[in-house]
């Protein structure tokens, strides 16, 4: 109960089989991290960031929550925003949801399943911003399908309305931000082709000068 034993075993293996293949593996890794890209994706036990696009430790910084939200007062998401953007100057950020998410679904039940009901509330507000689009669709899962794919469309702007984000473009530095959705039925991952690179492709209510 107290000890996880397994687990520990597992990891033993895991690092044993990995020195097998590159010695050095551990040793490199000691001295810094320097991933290329950010991942904001959900905390789905069935959406291992770095596994499904087949990465390394080392290769992508990651941060998951519940239904992938980017809310501008988490202090949490938006310092691993700022250390990633400025301090390991990485220039690829990926915000990746996907189908079938739990947090999506129990945002367009009207029932309670309490404190977490604080936090998918910024999915309802997603689902009112596009109420009409959504609604237009009679198959209930089309609309959850596509109410997963619409919260990525709104974290990636999410993204770039922050100071951090958006400072970064002023000062010169490459930032793009990335929507991505995830099937977990079939382990595919789809560009929604939402990418913003500058300050131009945001609303004018958002851009600072
Ligand atoms: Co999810």
């Amino acid at each position: 109960m107290r000890t996880l034993k397994h687990l520990f075993s597992n990891n033993r293996k895991w690092a044993d089989r990995t020195k097998v293949t590159n010695p050095d593996f551990f040793t490199t890794l000691s001295r810094q991290q320097n991933p290329e890209y950010l991942w904001i994706g959900c905390s789905d036990s069935r959406v291992p960031a770095n596994e499904i696009v087949d990465l390394a430790p080392g290769e992508m910084f990651v941060h998951r929550n519940i239904a992938n939200l980017v809310i501008h007062t988490d202090l949490n998401c938006l310092s691993v925003i700022q250390y990633a953007v400025e301090l390991l100057n990485i220039q690829h950020i990926i915000v990746c949801g996907h189908y079938g998410c739990g947090g999506i679904k129990a945002a367009l039940e009207n029932r309670e399943h309490g404190l977490i009901d604080n936090w998918l509330r910024n999915i309802k507000d997603v689902y009112r911003y596009h109420q009409e689009q959504i609604d237009a669709l009679k198959d209930e899962n089309e609309r959850f399908d596509l109410l997963c794919e619409l919260n990525v469309v709104e974290q990636v702007s999410n993204i770039c309305h922050t100071t951090i984000v958006q400072n970064a473009w002023k000062s010169g530095q490459n930032v793009a931000v990335h929507g991505w959705i995830y099937g977990i039925e079939d382990g595919i991952l789809k560009d929604l082709n939402v990418c913003i690179t500058n300050r131009d492709e945001i609303s004018r209510i958002h851009r600072m000068k």
